[in-house]
């Protein structure tokens, strides 16, 4: 295998917009002021002040009021995916409904609870709701009504698409309706690059069970590891009841709360448009070179491209070639919620420069065009007809 020269496999976000010195001050500053609180175990709910600073972030973008002491801080987002899955299951193979592809890591962490999951079809507006009712009404009668439906409703991992406004409030109707609480991811939210900006769905619900998982891994950076859950009691005491950990890093917290103490703005400002024009890049590129036999969306916000290849695009050689090219990407299968081997790969265009992107995306045209077993152009018109 050849050294790596073009990873499009991870999903982090531009590392030359890292803000190193300003999180430099922030972190002599709160361990001369908070050093008695570092002490301390933070506890449950975590770092008042980044609590704060979440609850405007969210509150401020949806146009409502949150109250703070209904967030906790976790250690990513990915462990409010895991604490929230916890709380809502009974036992071992509990059905829970999610997007036909979705984050590996959040697939995983389920498979290792032994939660049993059922894929919706997604469209370029997210989940389906005709295919939601079915599984709902079909899994009622099968007497094994779904613990949660896990949503990541903007900028969809790995899709890229964003659902409407009134998809959403369907989904939050069709959900109501069977009584089964809405998990909504949104890590990707402030990742926005053009378009309009749907409302997230805790902000068009007012059902109590609906969890809203948040983090700062999009927005400042993986390393952080800081996420958070929004819930109301007593969901909110219910997801707590799983915490065994005695809190979250409070100096990392506390280092992110003094960052944006006024609000994220001024990074989301200097971050978005370098993401932005890296998607335009890669999207460029793919134009480019593969027009004629894929398709792939186009993200609005977010860090992924979705691309669908023609069907004799032998996968596994296609992994092989792109290795030996030093070009890296992750294979639809790994999104699948059941693991199946589909014509789909992802992009993740964040953290490149752009030279890598732009020579690199002729790498995999060249890779899949190799990999293929005929010269026919493209049967389907898009990523999910
Ligand atoms: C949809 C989704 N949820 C959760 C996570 C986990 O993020 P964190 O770094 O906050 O744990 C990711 C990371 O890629 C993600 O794409």
């Amino acid at each position: 295998m050849s050294e790596i020269k073009y990873d499009f496999g991870t999903g982090r976000s531009d590392p030359s917009t890292f803000p190193a010195e300003a999180l430099q001050a922030a972190a002599v500053k709160v361990i001369g002021e908070q050093a008695e609180e570092l002490t301390k175990y933070p506890g449950g709910l975590g770092h008042a002040g980044l609590r704060q600073a979440m609850a405007e972030r969210e509150g401020g973008r949806e146009g409502v009021d949150i109250n703070p002491d209904h967030l906790i801080i976790t250690n990513g987002s990915m462990q409010a995916v895991t604490l929230t899955a916890e709380a809502l299951q009974d036992q071992k193979g509990d059905t829970v409904i999610v997007e036909e592809y979705s984050y590996p890591g959040t697939l995983g962490a389920y498979r290792s609870l032994g939660l049993d999951m059922v894929g919706v079809r997604l469209d370029e507006g997210g989940m389906r709701i005709d295919h939601l009712a079915e599984a709902l009404e079909r899994l009622t009668g099968e007497g094994r009504l779904p613990k949660f439906i896990y949503a990541i409703s903007t900028y969809q991992n790995p899709t890229g698409f964003i659902m409407p406004k009134s998809r959403r409030l369907e989904m939050i109707e069709v959900a109501a309706r069977y009584n089964v609480p809405i998990v909504e991811d949104n890590c990707y939210a402030d990742v926005h690059y053009d378009g309009p900006i749907e409302p997230a769905l805790f902000a068009l619900d007012d059902n109590p069970n609906h969890v809203y998982l948040g983090s700062l891994s999009k927005i400042l950076a993986p390393g952080f590891r800081l996420g958070y859950v929004y819930a109301r009691p007593p969901m909110l005491e219910k997801i707590l009841a799983r915490r065994h950990d005695a809190g979250s890093n409070y100096l990392a917290a506390a280092i992110a709360a003094e960052f944006y103490k006024d609000g994220i703005g001024n990074h989301a400002a200097v971050t978005n448009p370098v993401l932005k024009r890296k998607r335009d890049l890669t999207t460029q590129g793919l134009e480019d070179t593969l027009d004629d036999i894929c398709a792939w969306s186009n993200p609005a916000g977010g860090l992924f491209i979705w691309l669908r290849m023609p069907d004799d695009v032998d996968r596994k050689k296609l992994w092989e070639l792109t290795q030996e090219n030093g070009f890296n990407y992750l294979p639809g299968t790994a999104f699948h919620y059941a693991n199946r081997n589909k014509p789909f790969l992802r992009l993740a265009f964040g953290h490149l420069t752009e030279e890598q992107i732009v020579e690199g995306i002729p790498v995999l045209a060249r890779c899949l065009r190799e990999a293929r077993t005929s010269n026919e152009a493209r049967t389907f018109e898009g990523l999910f007809d």
